[in-house]
């Protein structure tokens, strides 16, 4: 009677994900102007400026800002979307980057060398018939905007916000079908200078100030998904969670309840971006807490009646909690929020917990909560590859967990959950976000440059660039296979 779904969908969008700092370079090229990304140096400051302890408004010197280079994809596009093309891609998922088009944040007129390039990086892309999929923010804002304005603490960066969304969805309609607002919109609360230009001062209400910049987020994207189905009603547009299921660590009712607050922490952010209202776990949350958001007249009919198309999101890790302090004493890292030790589960080389029945989890919650269509926008492995003298990379390793998690989508697929594209993060090795390492790696293909920057940039087909290849040819039929 019913019958099994036994393949992944006919367009399945497989491919890969980037974001422009950690691939673009040339980061004052052409008029673009500094980013809150370009001023995140590797070593011990990195984090501490990420969570807007530490002002970084511009480069200093004896720092190193591996962004500035990257992987120099703004020269070499061409070059690299061959690459993808080789590798069967339908997708590919850039950011833009808003200073390239807007130095500033508040200039009243966009930079058209900015606007070209993107329009010649998605021509490259459609003329192999890949999809450009864009995140309109992936972790910056103009550094103007941070030290003048505050960033999204302000109120006034829903407005400059719009101005630069607007000017993308005119300029790009023709050739852009699948937009994003903001990447991991929940990082905000963990790293609020990458998550939204926030530096604290001393004296400030750190919680009101990251709910109240939350909400502008809020509902500056939810005036985007407006502008979008106005000026491209053929697109889709989505948000973007970094999600990961969690585990209470024992069967003690508190645990789960932690779990569920853990949770809350995020889903609260997408809820208001997929159901269009703030739930009232949060505003139970706000009461408790003295958070008092100040909400204009007319917002929430904004985020009632601009409501998301899909839910994109991060899968890396599962995550696992515990009611019991001395048990959360024993900690591994994780993409930003990391994780009780979970003793079922092996970790990667950064402590990352591995977990590929975790993905069909986060699946079939995330589609159970919102019933809307899911984009697995990130996910992958961070190892150290080692370059043989045969110009290969036998990254098994990197193999298997993908082969593990596909595995696991297949079968969230045959759970029913709609889900309409994977990309893998960073098909092509770039910088890292958490450190700022080039070690660590996640590509298909090997890019030639250290942690210190140095390196010829050259590019170099790993093992899993043919696997990976192999399984796009086949729109992953082998894991459907009795
Ligand atoms: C996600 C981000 O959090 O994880 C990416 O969207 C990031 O920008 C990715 O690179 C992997 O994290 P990391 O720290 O290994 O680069």
């Amino acid at each position: 009677m019913f019958q099994k779904i036994n393949r992944f969908p006919d367009n399945f969008l497989w491919g890969g994900a980037t974001a422009a700092n950690q691939i673009e370079g040339a980061y004052i090229a052409d008029g673009k102007g500094l980013t809150t990304v370009d001023l995140l140096p590797t070593g011990p400051k990195r984090n501490e400026i990420a969570m807007g302890k530490l002002d970084s408004y511009k480069p200093k010197e004896g720092e190193f800002y591996p962004s500035h280079q990257a992987i120099d994809f703004y020269h070499r596009y061409k070059e690299d979307i061959v690459l993808f093309a080789e590798m069967g891609f339908k997708c590919f998922r850039l950011s833009i980057s808003w200073a390239r088009i807007f130095p500033n944040g508040n200039d009243l007129e966009p930079n058209e060398a900015g606007l070209q390039f993107y329009d010649d990086v998605f021509d490259e892309l459609l003329k192999y018939n890949i999809e450009p999929v864009v995140t309109i923010c992936h972790f910056d804002v103009p550094v103007n905007l941070v030290k003048n304005y505050g960033g999204w603490k302000n109120r006034k960066m829903v407005d400059f916000f719009e101005r630069y969304t607007k000017i993308l969805f005119n300029r790009y309609n023709k050739k852009v079908k699948y937009w994003m607002t903001f990447n991991e919109i929940n990082m905000l609360l963990h790293l609020p200078y990458i998550g939204a230009g926030i530096v604290f001062e001393e004296e400030e209400n750190k919680e009101q100030l990251l709910y109240q910049a939350a909400h502008h987020e809020l509902v500056a994207s939810a005036l985007a998904v407006k502008a979008c189905h106005e000026i491209i009603p053929d697109a889709m547009i989505g948000c973007m969670l970094a999600a990961g299921c969690a585990y209470p660590y024992s069967s003690n009712p508190d645990d789960t309840w932690k779990v569920m607050e853990m949770e809350r922490e995020s889903y609260f952010l997408i809820d208001v971006q997929s159901k269009g209202e703030y739930p009232g776990y949060a505003k139970r949350f706000f009461r408790e807490n003295g958070i008092e958001l100040q909400i204009e007249a007319g917002d929430l009919d904004i985020l009632k009646q601009h409501t998301v198309d899909y839910i994109g999101f991060s899968y890396y890790a599962s995550r696992c909690t515990s009611a019991d302090p001395e048990i959360l004493k024993n900690f591994t890292d994780g993409n930003i929020f990391g994780s009780v030790v979970n003793p079922y589960l092996e970790t990667s080389e950064w402590g990352w917990t591995i977990d590929p029945k975790g993905m069909r989890i986060t699946c079939n919650q995330l589609y159970d909560r919102y019933e809307k269509p899911l984009f697995i926008v990130e996910n992958g492995l961070g190892a150290q590859d080692i370059l043989l003298e045969n110009d290969t990379v036998e990254d098994d390793y990197r193999i298997d967990y993908l082969d593990r998690h596909f595995a696991e989508i297949a079968e969230a697929i045959q759970d029913g959950v709609d889900i309409i594209g994977y990309t893998s993060w960073g098909p092509i090795d770039l910088v890292s976000n958490g450190t700022g390492q080039m070690k660590k790696r996640y590509g298909y293909i090997y890019v030639d440059r250290n942690n210190d920057g140095s390196g010829t940039l050259r590019r170099i087909k790993k093992k899993s660039f043919y696997w990976y290849k192999n399984i796009i040819a086949n729109n992953g039929n082998q894991y459907f296979q009795e």
